[in-house]
């Protein structure tokens, strides 16, 4: 997958599909699921490293985590979300900041919330070289700013700001742009203003692809109140719950390990045990 490929897509209205994934195992099953696109997100914050929000995320982290998913994958492309106040410095610092993503992280994107007020960022990363998609909308890294996850663009005032940050991360260069939480009307507005793609979440049925988070879409240890934009296609949870508590009562039993998870060997005990220690010197 390329950029230039999504669009394609988005002209020949092939819907993108794009999905979270932080790990080897992850990453590998979703690329074999036939996904489009990964997102290494900052949403690991949350559901793989247990944060309330995506703020304590670090650019280690990200780094971290990219460079198992790009050593688990071939066809889709990776973005790497960049977390929190790595990209509100000078040019310089936030080249920097995303030149070790790339050359460390092997990565192959990267993504930044916001709109307007980072479309001169947008356009030093594109000319350096590096693909950058957008998000704006419901932005969860200014979270305490915006004082709440709610659907953005319910007003004439927002819903003007957020065509407007579309139409300025397009002209910076971005190459899609995710809308989180934004009115079903919105979105469909910006996907027909726009010529890169949009992928929505939470944003309705318009957008030229969807994302969710891994850990929403296979219930593995998410949320317990489901948010409304999610659909869950497995419950891995509850798999993988009871596969462990299968094993801790086995164990307990000792019906764990049996005879055919055993190793033997001719060797006669005896004779070890009797060597003195000088025979082990
Ligand atoms: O971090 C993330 O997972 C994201 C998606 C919610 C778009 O930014």
């Amino acid at each position: 997958m390329t950029t230039t490929r999504m669009r394609k897509m988005k002209a020949d209205g092939v819907p993108i599909s794009m999905i979270t994934a932080y790990d080897y195992p992850s990453a590998k099953l979703a690329e074999e699921a036939g996904v489009d696109v990964i997102l290494v997100g900052d949403s690991l914050g949350n559901v793989v490293l247990g944060y309330e929000s995506t703020l304590p995320v670090t650019l280690e982290d990200m780094i971290y985590h990219t460079k198992a998913v790009t050593r688990a994958v071939r066809n889709p492309l990776v973005v790497t979300d960049m977390p929190f106040m790595t990209y509100h410095g000078t040019i310089d610092q936030t080249l920097n900041q995303v030149g070790r993503v790339m050359r460390e992280g092997l990565g192959q994107s990267v993504k930044m919330e916001g709109g307007t007020e980072i479309a001169r960022t947008v356009e030093a990363i594109v000319k350096a070289g590096v693909p950058v998609m957008g998000h704006i909308g419901l932005t969860p890294q200014s979270v305490y700013q915006i004082g709440g996850y709610r659907v953005q663009g319910k007003t004439s005032a927002q819903a003007q700001k957020l065509l407007d940050d579309a139409l300025s991360l397009e002209q910076a260069g971005a190459f899609a742009v995710v809308l989180e939480l934004v009115t079903d009307e919105l979105s469909e507005l910006i996907t027909s203003r726009l010529s890169i793609p949009t992928i929505g979440i939470g944003a309705g049925r318009h957008c030229d692809g969807q994302v969710l988070v891994y850990h929403d879409v296979l219930q593995y240890a998410s949320e317990s109140v489901p948010k409304k934009f999610v659909k869950a296609y497995a419950n891995l949870g509850d798999h993988i719950r009871e596969g462990i508590s299968q094993y801790v009562k086995e164990v307990k039993s000792k019906a764990f390990p049996a005879e055919e998870h055993s190793f033997h060997s001719d060797l006669e005990l005896a004779s070890v045990y009797g060597k003195t220690e000088e025979d082990h010197d």
